[in-house]
């Protein structure tokens, strides 16, 4: 457990996450039902960017730093919802701004400090549910909630060599428990054959209906530099594949360095 957000809150990789993130929450929101959201790894939930960590690494100028002023009109709700809430929030703090109310959160966090700092922050909020609880289990023993409509977000670290196995099979298990479910899961791109070889095991789980959106920022020769990212999605919701291109465009457009290989892309994995 050597990870710690905070040292990369607001850099680029944030920004993909979060900007689809709070469009699949809202895609989910069409329908009045209420939804449920579990985030299997929260975090501390919201970050101080101008001191610590984050201050030190200073990766969110080149990320959130570059959108907050004048966003372009696809990342528009994300950067209001950014700049609503002050403290720089993670996705546990994003999702709350963003529920209405008989939506529910549930979070698991396993570090000691952060999953603290979580509890403290919804301790007094009856829509929201912080677990110290193993996210691979959770996503086991937690789904399907009540509600039966929802959205787990899974954002793990990737630091274990085995973690896009480790994906593959959390998916696998949280999917059987919840068909209907949206997961959308966060991964890194450093070079693509640890991507290639995820998407092919996913190929093989049985779980239908899967895209993965991805921002690269330039080509991704070096395993040492986070050279791009992606969002796998599980049931995306309508319009999710013509909506996320602009999204992901205008982040690559305001974060990119014009890098050769840069680019966006859509990639349709499992068909529905
Ligand atoms: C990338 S960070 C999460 C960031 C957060 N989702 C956000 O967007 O603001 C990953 C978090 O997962 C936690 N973590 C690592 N392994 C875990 C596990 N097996 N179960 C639950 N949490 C875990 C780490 O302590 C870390 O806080």
């Amino acid at each position: 457990m050597n990870y710690r957000h905070a040292f990369h809150a607001g850099a680029f990789s944030d920004c993909m996450k979060h900007a689809l993130l709070v469009w699949l929450l809202r895609a989910l929101q069409r329908k009045p039902t209420p939804i449920s959201v579990l985030d299997t790894h929260a975090g501390a939930g919201s970050y101080d960017l101008s001191a610590g960590p984050a201050e030190r690494t200073g990766e969110w100028r080149g990320g959130i730093g570059r959108l907050l002023d004048d966003p372009p009109e696809p990342l528009a709700e994300y950067v209001g919802l950014v700049r609503q809430l002050g403290l720089y929030p993670g996705s546990p703090a994003l999702i709350r701004a963003a529920l209405r109310p008989d939506d529910r959160l549930v979070c698991c966090e396993l570090h000691p400090e952060e999953h603290a700092a979580l509890s403290r922050r919804f301790a007094r909020d009856a829509a929201v549910a912080v677990h110290h609880r193993d996210a691979w289990e959770a996503l086991g023993a937690l789904l399907p909630p009540q509600s039966r409509r929802g959205l787990v977000l899974i954002d793990p670290p990737y630091e274990a060599p085995d973690a896009f196995d480790r994906l593959a099979k959390g998916l696998t298990t949280g999917w059987a428990r919840f068909r209907t479910g949206v997961f959308a899961a966060w991964y890194p791109i450093k070079h693509r054959a640890p991507v290639r070889a995820l998407f092919a095991a996913l190929q093989q789980t049985g779980i239908s209906d899967i895209v993965a959106a991805e921002l690269v920022l330039r080509e991704p020769l070096d395993p040492a530099r986070l050279n791009g990212c992606g969002m796998l999605v599980i049931n995306p919701p309508y319009r999710f594949e013509t909506d996320a291109m602009p999204i992901l465009a205008a982040l690559l457009d305001r974060l990119g360095a014009r890098e050769p290989g840069e680019g966006v892309e859509m990639i349709r994995l499992v068909d529905e």
